[in-house]
């Protein structure tokens, strides 16, 4: 029922809106980026429970490399233009992935993870990196999580 999607999606925001501030206060307190990666991948694992919260840094024109996170181990090195979060990087845009078997190319570091955000971190105009967050559920990420976890983005 309606009622109860509307529930479940007001817990969301809240969760996002009670969090946002607290990741300010962790960033705005510590300069170095790999702290606060690592502190702003626990913060959001810990409170949604997702499968694999993390970071991928780039480290040179062609490749993001495993920065801090949260969950089992995952795939190092990511290809521009490749998976998830190289297709984020390449076009500069969040992706969404309901269903992650049915993204062409998604790099399988879980075969448990069901669906993906990744949102790409700027330095300026120039991006920096991404935020990936997996979940263990299907279509668990929709434009409530894009929003929210672009503005944690803005923040780093
Ligand atoms: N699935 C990602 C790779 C990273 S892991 O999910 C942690 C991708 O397709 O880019």
């Amino acid at each position: 029922m309606s009622e109860h999607l509307d529930i479940s999606q007001g817990g969301k925001a809240e969760k996002y809106a009670a969090l946002l501030p607290q990741i300010a206060s962790v960033v705005e307190a510590e300069s170095d980026p790999i702290a606060n990666m690592a502190n702003v991948a626990s913060m959001i694992h810990e409170t949604f429970g997702f499968w694999w919260t993390g970071f991928y840094r780039v480290i040179s024109p062609e490749w993001l490399v495993l920065g801090p996170f949260q969950g089992p181990m995952a795939c190092t090195r990511i290809k521009k233009g490749r998976g998830v979060c190289g297709t984020a990087w390449a076009e500069g845009k969040t992706q969404v992935v309901p269903d992650v078997e049915l993204f062409p190319g998604h790099i399988a570091c879980s075969s448990a993870s069901r669906s993906e955000i990744v949102v790409p971190i700027r330095h300026g105009e120039e991006i920096v990196g991404v935020l990936d967050i997996d979940s263990a559920e299907l279509a668990t990420f929709d434009d409530i999580d894009r929003e929210w976890l672009e503005k944690v983005a803005k923040l780093l």
